[in-house]
């Protein structure tokens, strides 16, 4: 019996295969690869000296998602696949709907024909909105402000009327924080296609050069030192969290859902002293005005998936750094190289 892994050569799957055939799953990766490298994959094998399955496959090909689940024998769903940036998103909904949001639809509609009932689906602490109060706990309300947030809301609850028509699903939705870092070995990490939207991508290609500075989205944040606050999370630890919510689904629980965080909030510039520490590079910096649509402070409750998955982060700030800074020292073009 298999996982099947959509979007596995992605920065936060590729990392789960890794963790998947540590722990001696069979894996079966589909993606495009809209967003990322089939070298992923090769380096997956290589770290963990073990062969998956990959498949070209984009979600709303149905018939060719179809075919897959004919041929292998699938157990459960980890399902990664989707577009994930919140400006582009903005200036191209249509897009992030349809591939988002259909392409759940066609996975779902697949899986239930065969009847594989099983899924973890990759939610967001974006999902939160601008929270009132931190640390943020599961049942606080929900609320998107911006198209790409409004797919996993809507994802969110299609999952949950799923069930509610069929309780012989099983569905774990895991709201991940600010995934940073890369595997130990450097040889998978986060590989941006453009000019990173995303912190730590743009701290790391500053230290090597190829950008000449990181522009801070305002400092006069009520946070301890003005700029943004938020709970950055070792992708490794993001994965292991899904091989808990993999042991979860066996329980046959029904529908839950997990914050995926550490607890502990790093202001930007709390980030750039970090990484600077670890790395030894001086990461150049202007301030600049705030981000259209940031919010100050933004950290998780963890404490439910410790109580329910057993699941908690080991990776503290420095090594998060030390590891996004190893992948892009050694690989500064990703995959590329
Ligand atoms: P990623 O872009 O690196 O990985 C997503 C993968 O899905 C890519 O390999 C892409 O090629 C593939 N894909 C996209 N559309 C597809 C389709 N229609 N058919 C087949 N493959 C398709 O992103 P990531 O950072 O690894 O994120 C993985 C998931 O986690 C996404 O759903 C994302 O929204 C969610 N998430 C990410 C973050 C983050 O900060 N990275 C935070 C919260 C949630
Ligand atoms: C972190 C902090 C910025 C870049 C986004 C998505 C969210 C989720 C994770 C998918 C903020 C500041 C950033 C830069 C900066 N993704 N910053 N200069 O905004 O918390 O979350 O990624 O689900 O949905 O919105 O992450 O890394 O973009 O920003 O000052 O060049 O760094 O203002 O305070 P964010 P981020």
């Amino acid at each position: 019996m298999a996982i099947l892994v959509t979007g596995g050569a992605g920065y936060i799957g590729s990392h789960t295969c890794v963790e998947l055939l540590n722990a001696g799953y069979e894996v079966i990766v589909v993606d495009n690869l809209i967003n990322s490298s089939q070298k992923a994959l090769e380096r997956v094998q290589e770290i963990t000296e073990k062969k998956l399955t990959f498949y070209k496959v984009d979600l709303l090909d149905k018939a060719a998602l179809d075919n897959i689940f004919q041929k292998e024998n699938i157990e459960s769903v980890i399902h990664f696949a989707g577009l994930k940036a919140v400006g582009e998103s903005v200036s191209m909904p249509l897009e992030y709907y349809h591939n988002n949001i259909t392409g759940t639809i066609m996975l779902c509609q697949v899986m239930q024909k065969y009847g594989v009932k099983d899924i973890v689906f990759s939610s967001s602490a974006t999902v939160y909105g601008n929270p009132e109060t931190v640390p943020i706990k599961e049942d606080f309300p929900l609320s998107a402000t911006n198209p790409y947030g409004r797919t996993k809301l809507i994802i969110e609850n299609l999952l949950k009327d799923l069930y509610v028509s069929d309780n012989s699903w099983n569905i774990i939705m895991l709201r991940y924080f600010n995934p940073i870092g890369a595997d130990k070995s450097g040889r998978i990490g986060e590989d941006p296609k453009n000019i990173p939207n995303n912190l730590m991508p743009y701290i790391t290609q500053v230290a090597v050069g190829k950008l000449e500075y990181l522009g801070v989205f305002g400092n006069d944040y009520d946070t301890h030192d003005g700029t943004g606050v938020r709970d950055y999370i070792h992708v490794t630890d993001l994965a292991t969290g899904h091989l808990k919510a993999l042991e979860k689904l066996n329980e046959k629980p029904g529908v839950l859902v997990y914050n995926l965080g550490t607890g502990k909030g790093y202001s930007v510039l709390d980030m750039v002293k970090n990484f600077e520490k670890v790395s030894g590079r001086t990461i150049k910096y202007k301030i600049l005005p705030r981000r259209p649509g940031d919010i100050a402070i933004c950290y998780a409750d963890p404490s439910k998936a410790k109580l329910e998955l057993g699941w908690e982060t080991i990776r503290d700030i420095d090594e998060m750094c030390e590891d996004s800074w190893r992948w892009q020292k050694n690989n500064p073009n990703g995959y590329n190289d």
